[in-house]
């Protein structure tokens, strides 16, 4: 994936971590979450993070999203390094650059799924004109959700709910679209739609995915898997 030229690189590279350490805590209660990663994420492809609980999947997660500060070496997301901006400037990065979707769905319950999906471009400020109406149209279809989008999350099903927070996470075109344990409140079936679109994402829209996950089955929808043991790739 590496490419010799800075050009190059940008073409296949969406995010890279370059001898990343993260340590918690002091003297002996010191704990090595991350004890030196070094790879590179591929763009447009899934990607699953895997590893036993503990292993510091979510860590290299929350370091790679820009959401904690690693205790050394560098994090660059879309050219950027991260070392390089202040919390302020972060804050805007991640809005711009990077999308979540958490296990917990986080839906705001009182707004419809369609209000739901464009809620990050409002936040961002951004009017909701006809080309942003068309991508939560083309979102809502490739997600399976279109005929969804005037119902609220307590109307849907755990799926449904899981599959709009994608749709909203992809909205403002991140680089980047993390996702942490994202079928751990799902059961088989729901869990294996889920992935099926996640894949979608990157097959269909280029879309970088990148996914923690501890489950086996849902690793194996991924491109390529990055297995953590104790802190490092194993
Ligand atoms: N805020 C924290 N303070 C202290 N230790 C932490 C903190 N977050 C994670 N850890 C420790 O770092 C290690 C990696 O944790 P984590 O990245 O959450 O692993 P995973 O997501 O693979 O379960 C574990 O030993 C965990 O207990
Ligand atoms: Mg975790």
């Amino acid at each position: 994936m590496t490419t010799t030229t800075r050009q190059g690189a940008q073409e296949t590279v969406a995010a890279s971590a370059w001898n990343l350490t993260k340590t918690y805590g002091q003297g002996d209660a010191q704990v090595h979450a991350l004890r030196g990663i070094d790879f590179d994420l591929p763009r447009g492809r899934f990607t699953a993070i895997m590893g036993p609980s503990g292993s510091g999947k979510s860590t290299l997660m929350h370091c790679l999203a820009g959401l904690d500060q690693p205790s050394g070496g560098t994090v660059t997301v879309a050219g950027t390094d991260l070392g390089s901006l202040d919390d302020d400037a972060l804050t805007i990065f991640r809005r711009e650059h990077i999308g979540f979707v958490f296990q917990s769905f986080n839906l705001l319950p009182m707004l419809t799924a369609g209000e739901n999906i464009v809620l990050p471009l409002e936040l961002g400020g951004r009017r909701i004109d006809d080309a942003a109406r068309e991508r939560a149209r083309m979102l809502a279809d490739t997600l399976g959700v279109a005929d969804r989008l005037g119902h609220r999350p307590a109307e849907l099903s755990g799926g449904q709910q899981q599959r709009v927070a994608i749709a909203r996470a992809l909205i403002t075109e991140p680089d980047l679209l993390f996702a942490d344990e994202p079928t751990g409140n799902l059961d088989s079936t729901t869990s294996a739609e889920v992935l099926d679109h996640l894949r979608r994402s990157a097959r269909e829209l280029g879309q970088t995915v990148v996914m923690v996950t501890h489950e086996r089955d849902a690793a194996t929808y991924a491109d390529y898997v990055v297995t953590m043991q104790d802190g490092r790739i194993a």
